[in-house]
């Protein structure tokens, strides 16, 4: 038996798509990267569309348990090119930003139908995107502190050479032990 709403179940299937769109602009902005010899950063990317993909497949699973029917839909094609990695990294925060605005209005319906599953399970993208963002946002605080000095490229390969094992996760404050 179905326990979601035809319109959640609705939404939650745009989300699962748009989930994957995600996952392809992190794919495309990657071998971007990697194109132009920024290892570290591509593999920042490529690990973040793995997480997207997981996203993906987390709200296939939740629809299904939930009794609902799955429509894998057509993705979207990624976003042009970057000019360059200021660029790259700043559309990339525009994207969790929207994200996160979509997953916000799942919550709200899900408080709106008191339908505390979603609600619940809503809650675990919540804090998945703050995540997202802190993580972006730090990234992109690295790149102005090594682009502002930038003369010969040098701070910019220090950058690259620490993404690439850089977090895919960021901490948050409640999560940090004292
Ligand atoms: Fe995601
Ligand atoms: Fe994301």
């Amino acid at each position: 038996m179905k326990r979601i709403s035809d319109q959640m179940e609705e939404m939650l299937n745009k989300q699962m798509t748009r989930e994957a769109y995600q996952a392809q602009v992190y794919l495309s902005y990657g071998a971007w990267a990697e194109s132009h010899s920024f290892q570290g950063i591509a593999t920042f990317l490529y690990g973040h569309m793995q997480e997207e993909r997981e996203h993906m497949f987390k709200i296939l699973k939740y629809i299904l348990d939930r009794g609902g029917e799955v429509k894998v839909e057509a993705i979207k094609a990624a976003p042009v090119h970057p000019k360059d990695i200021g660029e790259c990294l700043n559309n990339i925060l525009d994207h969790e930003i929207q994200n996160s605005k979509e997953i916000d209005k799942i919550v709200k319906l899900a408080h709106e139908e008191s339908d505390w599953a979603t609600f619940n399970f809503g809650q675990w993208f919540v804090k998945e995107q703050i995540e997202e963002e802190t993580l972006i946002n730090g990234v992109i605080d690295k790149y102005n502190l090594a682009s502002n000095q930038i003369k010969d490229n040098h701070n910019l390969y220090d950058l690259d050479k620490d993404l690439a094992t850089a977090p895919q996760e960021a901490t948050t404050p409640r999560e940090e032990t004292i």
